[in-house]
């Protein structure tokens, strides 16, 4: 069988969302699904939540005020957020912006799960404690944020950078100073990663700060 390429795949991820609307929580038609995009081929994949008023409505990831900080750090550090691939934990607006609840979460995981497979980035950034948490558990966001770490999911090693969520970052001016300095670090951090993965790769350890 010939192999679809990574668009075409997650083309297809957003058919099979759209499809399961009925069995998904917070959807109650298939336009109330917020897909993940971007660049099938990235380097960096960014998790966010879950998606706000402004999502639901484009039916976009981050492109309320959070994504636009987004796409302000982005621009300081010279990656287009077309070479990026930004996705979310849950793929749907919660009622007034709440947490998104452990179910939640869980019944999304599996698109979640399925687009990073196919992506396969060289760094995932997880953007606020939620996206964190599915690598990182149990562990506090002000400890590791902007640190780089080894995780081992599904069965292979990730890199995995966590981030303050932009929208704290916009709540509190000392959040956005951690999270402009996190992210100017992302060129550095891409590079330690391809020059360091392949004496990485071979070792053992489950979670694991880098660099
Ligand atoms: N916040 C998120 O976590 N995700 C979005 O897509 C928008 C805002």
């Amino acid at each position: 069988m010939m192999m679809m390429n990574k668009a075409a795949a997650l083309k297809d991820i957003r058919a099979q969302l759209e499809a399961d609307y009925a069995d998904l929580p917070l959807v109650s038609k298939p336009e109330d699904i917020v897909p993940g995009e971007g660049n099938g081929e990235a380097e960096i994949l960014f998790i966010g939540e879950a998606a706000g008023r402004n999502e639901a409505i484009q039916r976009r990831p981050f492109v309320g005020l959070a994504g636009k900080l987004v796409d302000r750090q982005l621009q300081k550090i010279n990656i287009k957020r077309e070479d990026v691939y930004i996705s979310n934990v849950v793929k749907c607006r919660p009622p007034e912006n709440r947490d998104p609840l452990p179910e939640e979460i869980a019944a999304f995981a599996p698109y979640l799960d399925k687009e990073i497979e196919i992506i396969d980035p060289k760094l995932i950034i997880t953007l606020g404690r939620f996206s964190m948490g599915k690598f990182i558990p149990d562990v506090k966001i002000s400890m590791i944020h902007g640190r780089l770490h080894k995780v081992k999911f599904k069965g292979k090693t990730r890199f995995v950078l966590p981030f303050y969520h932009p929208a704290a970052a916009l709540r509190q001016g000392k959040v956005m100073d951690m999270f402009e300095k996190d992210f100017l670090r992302v060129p550095a951090i891409l590079k330690y990663i391809k020059e360091h993965a392949q004496d990485i790769l071979v070792e053992e350890t489950i979670i694991e700060t880098l660099f």
